[in-house]
């Protein structure tokens, strides 16, 4: 049985097929029209489809902005992900993106409902900010914590970065000029320092004590090329 993706290939392949053969026979009937009106060959040469004399250096400029685009975008991720990675261990990593998520929360406490604008870009930033810690601890610590035999705890936690997400959700759609938008901010805060205090006190800890040096290193590596992906 085919896959999506393969229905998905063979059907672009069709429909690229039948515009190519519809595009074949465009060019044949303007190929036509033009031969009966006397249309000399040189005209018939520049078709929409030539790239021109001009093409070269054009072509040139487009790849090398991808290029600049593609450096900038990689130069951004470093600077980011280099300032949280000489904040030392995984832990201590983790820990400062929980208070730089608690921060986002200040801020956008002190808002009041006349600036939606503020609350909306604070919300896409904290997103943001909760979407790259939960990546890093599911990609890396949960599973690793899973490995250490604390299955639970890595069990509660993701449970509860479901209900993080839900909070965003939840957000989203009241929008920032919502009557209760603050009460929802506000409960959405002691949730995230509730479990950020659960990592930092608890789970983490004990996991971290039974680790060599060498492992330890090895997950502060895992956590800083995840959040590198991420920034
Ligand atoms: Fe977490
Ligand atoms: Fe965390």
């Amino acid at each position: 049985m085919a896959t999506r993706t393969q229905n998905r290939q063979s059907n672009s392949t069709t429909s690229n097929r039948g515009s190519s053969r519809s595009r074949q026979s465009e060019n044949r009937s303007n190929r036509q029209s033009r031969s009966s009106s006397g249309e000399s060959r040189s005209s018939e040469s520049r078709s929409a489809f030539s790239w021109g004399e001009n093409a070269g250096p054009l072509l040139g400029a487009a790849l090398a902005g991808v290029a600049i685009g593609f450096a900038a975008n990689y130069g951004r991720k470093a600077i980011m992900q280099g300032m949280e990675a000489a904040a030392g261990d995984w832990d201590e990593i983790l820990a400062a993106e929980h208070d730089m998520a608690l921060a986002i929360f200040d801020k956008m406490l002190a808002t009041d409902e006349t600036q939606t604008f503020k609350r909306k870009m604070l919300l896409m930033k904290l997103t943001h900010a909760l979407d790259k810690h939960a990546h890093e601890e599911e990609m890396v610590v949960y599973p690793a914590l899973r490995e250490a035999n604390q299955t639970t705890d890595a069990d509660q936690l993701e449970g509860e970065h479901g209900y993080i997400k839900t909070y965003i959700y939840e957000l989203n759609e009241m929008g920032p000029a919502g009557s209760n938008w603050l009460e929802k901010v506000r409960e959405f805060r002691a949730l995230v320092s509730r479990h950020a205090h659960m990592e930092e006190e608890e789970a983490f800890p004990t996991f971290k004590q039974a680790l060599t040096e060498e492992q330890n290193a090895r997950i502060t590596s895992l956590v800083n090329r995840d959040g590198f992906w991420m920034a």
